[in-house]
């Protein structure tokens, strides 16, 4: 049975691991984040089994998250494996870019193609800054490499702070013109403990919106399906410039996905803490129907709040690296 006032929960985010190689300070706060224990964390095995299920449910596309999904061992061997689940039509990545340009090649064999690279400053002392390590220019190089192999699109995430790089905003837009990469700005969220957030560092997608317009004429592009939340303009006709808005516009009712986190709970919702526990199932002997049960009944059962910007600071007590972005 589907509920038709929604669209179908067809996307999974796998958070595949909560380690990670920076410590960008809105979401690994004073880099004491708890690892996860490696017998903790879903094996490539039982991430199959339940991507196996999930697709027997109606998800189709797959998208790996962390933590810092590279530092994980031999990727490229779980993504040609999530490639051949029947009824999985796509998967993606969303990475630091650090190990880009030592990985690149063999994701690209393995089947990947579309990248989304988050990088919040092109300045390396302020990368620095944000993420606690000196690897700015490996993300570059690592960026450069995945042009050049084919990726396409590679989409550049960057979470706009007040005050740390928002003055970066128009350096950002024109680099959009200069390359294939579609740049796409992010509202910073309150989520997570301590991770910094005050009003004072917000910066809406409408402010951003108005401060490009200075640089050129911004068209809006008709929305498909793989754009999820981001508003997508052209910028002077060539740049590609997405806008996603979490706090000034509400998503959740077109919330076509749901998350799956490091060590085996199924999250339906990024802001509600409700969580099920798909390990429990996987490692007690559930067989792979109990799984298909369990997905089915959480796609049933998905919430989909409607809220207002002051929920937002009380809601959530798990940081983004332990959920997946
Ligand atoms: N607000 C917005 N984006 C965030 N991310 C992590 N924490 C936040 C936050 N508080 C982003 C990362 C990356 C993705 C994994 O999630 O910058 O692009
Ligand atoms: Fe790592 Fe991403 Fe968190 Fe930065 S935002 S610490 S890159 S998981």
């Amino acid at each position: 049975m589907e509920n038709s006032l929604f669209p179908k929960v067809d996307y999974l985010r796998i958070s595949i691991t909560d380690r990670c190689n920076l410590r960008c300070f809105y979401c690994q706060p004073s880099g004491e984040v708890p690892i996860f224990h490696p017998h903790q964390i879903l094996s490539y095995e039982e991430i199959l089994q339940v991507v196996q299920a999930a697709a027997k449910v109606g998800f189709r596309k797959i998208r790996l998250t962390g933590g810092e999904p590279l530092v994980r061992r031999d990727l490229h061997q779980l993504i040609s494996r999530l490639l051949a689940v029947p009824g999985i039509e796509e998967v993606t990545l969303t990475t630091n870019g650090v190990l880009l340009e030592d990985l690149a090649s063999s994701l690209f064999t393995a089947g990947l193609r579309r990248i989304n690279v988050s990088l919040d400053t092109l300045h390396p002392l302020k990368f620095y800054r944000i993420t606690g390590n000196n690897f700015f220019h490996r993300v570059r190089r690592g960026l450069e490499k995945a042009l050049a192999l084919g990726f396409e699109p590679i989409k550049i995430n960057m979470v706009v702070i007040r005050g740390i790089n928002d003055d970066e905003l128009e350096m950002f837009a024109r680099w959009s013109l200069a390359t294939p990469f579609i740049v796409r700005f992010i509202e910073f969220m309150p989520i997570g403990p301590r991770n910094g957030w005050h009003p004072s560092k917000f910066v809406s997608i409408a402010e951003i919106g108005s401060r490009l317009n200075n640089l050129g004429t911004l068209s809006p592009l008709a929305p498909v399906a793989s754009d999820g939340p981001a508003q997508v303009f052209l910028l002077n006709s060539s740049g590609k410039i997405g806008l996603i808005g979490p706090l000034s516009h509400c998503f959740c009712q077109s919330c076509n996905r749901m998350r799956l986190t490091p060590e085996g709970r199924l999250r339906p919702c990024l802001l509600s803490d409700q969580e099920i526990d798909v390990r429990g199932l996987l490692r007690g002997n559930g067989s792979e129907d109990d799984l298909v049960r369990l997905l089915d009944q959480a796609v049933l059962t998905k919430s989909r709040p409607v809220r207002s910007l002051e929920q937002w600071p009380q809601s959530g007590s798990r940081g983004m690296s332990r959920i997946g972005g």
